[in-house]
């Protein structure tokens, strides 16, 4: 099918940097949320064509892109597949595994396709150190670092309620648990820590998780709402049998290796990512080639980011079982892993 009219729902802040990126791609554009101030806002600034409900967006559209907080995802998604639309879904898939098999069930019986926005896989200096590892430019990979941190987002907002965002967790460290996973396979246990205030929920906010993948190699993550009037700052450390591979989107903003140098495209990527992804699922749905995530990996990512919530709760390890249909893409890394 074509994809000429887009849908978007949800016309907050993620919601206007997909508009600008299907805007690039050339769609005739769609919106809805469910204020009404923020439908008449994004009417004067947007200049799309804001529809007064659900239901009217679906009848106007070729697809649907939810943008909207994390709990809201399942039942508008779900909406739009049995409405017959394909969907793009913003990170995290769905707030529990329950409702992601829901969709993902929903997807598949009504043959119309669900994709998952894990825009880090589209960002340069990620795809290209993914790239080089599953390359075998590093060798087998044994420790991974990651980290993502920034300032505490609107401290009224959903954000801050695990019921609605699961949290840190579920937020921003998935955004590198779907990385992790890309580069080195499923995991199958997790351990973490959250700090964040007992009380009022707008104190600082950290979590860290250690990952065990399928093969034996082992990610640590530090997600952090606690860097308060610092810039939002991404970092990753690579370290494999035959070298390593380091970026700093604060200090070296090209992805280095060791032996030799691996350069990725400098400055912020962030815009241009979104319209990337954006693009790739487009062309799946016309009848292109399958993107690089898919549904599949946002449940196997947001499987691993609830553990690590549990995991902070209990004060325990989870173990996890390897999902039933693994992750595509990185085949060559993931063999030479599992038979090390
Ligand atoms: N990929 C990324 O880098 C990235 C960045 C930010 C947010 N996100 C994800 O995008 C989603 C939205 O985050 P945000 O920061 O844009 O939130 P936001 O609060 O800025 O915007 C959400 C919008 O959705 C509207 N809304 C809420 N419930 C709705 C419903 N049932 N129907 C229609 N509209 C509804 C709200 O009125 C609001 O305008 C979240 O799942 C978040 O995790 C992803």
């Amino acid at each position: 099918m074509k994809v000429s009219r887009v849908g978007v729902v949800g016309l907050g802040g993620i919601g206007r940097v997909h508009i600008g990126g299907w805007r690039e791609l050339g769609a005739e554009l769609h919106g809805f949320d469910e204020l009404p101030e923020s439908r008449a806002v994004a009417q004067e600034d947007l200049g799309l064509q804001v529809h007064p409900d659900l239901a009217s967006l679906l009848r106007s559209v070729d697809v649907v892109d939810v943008c909207t907080p994390t709990d809201t995802h399942a039942p508008l998604a779900l909406a739009a597949l049995r409405a017959g639309k394909p969907v793009v879904c913003e990170k995290p898939l769905a707030r529990t595994l329950e409702e992601a098999d829901e969709l993902i069930a929903a997807s598949e019986q009504a043959g119309v396709p669900l994709f998952t926005a894990q825009v880090v896989r589209f960002m340069p200096e990620y795809a290209s150190a993914r790239d080089a590892v599953a390359a075998g430019k590093i060798g087998r990979p044994g420790v991974m670092r990651f980290t993502r941190e920034g300032g505490m987002p609107n401290p009224q907002g959903w954000y801050h309620d695990m019921a609605r965002s699961a949290g840190i967790i579920g937020d921003v460290m998935i955004h590198d648990i779907d990385f992790a996973r890309w580069l080195a396979g499923d995991v199958v246990r997790v351990y973490a820590k959250l700090m964040r205030p007992a009380g009022p929920q707008n104190g600082p906010t950290h979590a860290y998780a250690i990952l065990t993948h399928v093969g034996g190699t082992i990610s640590h993550l530090t997600a952090s709402w606690a860097r308060q009037g610092g810039s939002f700052r991404t970092s990753y450390e690579l370290a494999g049998s035959e070298g390593m591979i380091d970026y700093a989107s604060d200090q070296r903003p090209v992805v280095q290796t060791i032996p030799g140098t691996l350069a990725a495209p400098a400055g912020s990527s962030f815009g241009s990512s979104f319209t990337r992804e954006l693009a790739e699922f487009r062309a799946a749905i016309e009848g292109g080639p399958q993107p690089r995530v898919t549904a599949h990996d946002g449940r196997a990512a947001l499987a691993v980011a609830l553990a690590a919530v549990t995991s902070a709760q209990t004060g325990q390890a989870v173990e996890l079982p390897v999902s039933a249909t693994p992750y595509e893409g990185s085949a060559p890394v993931a063999a030479e892993v599992a038979s090390a």
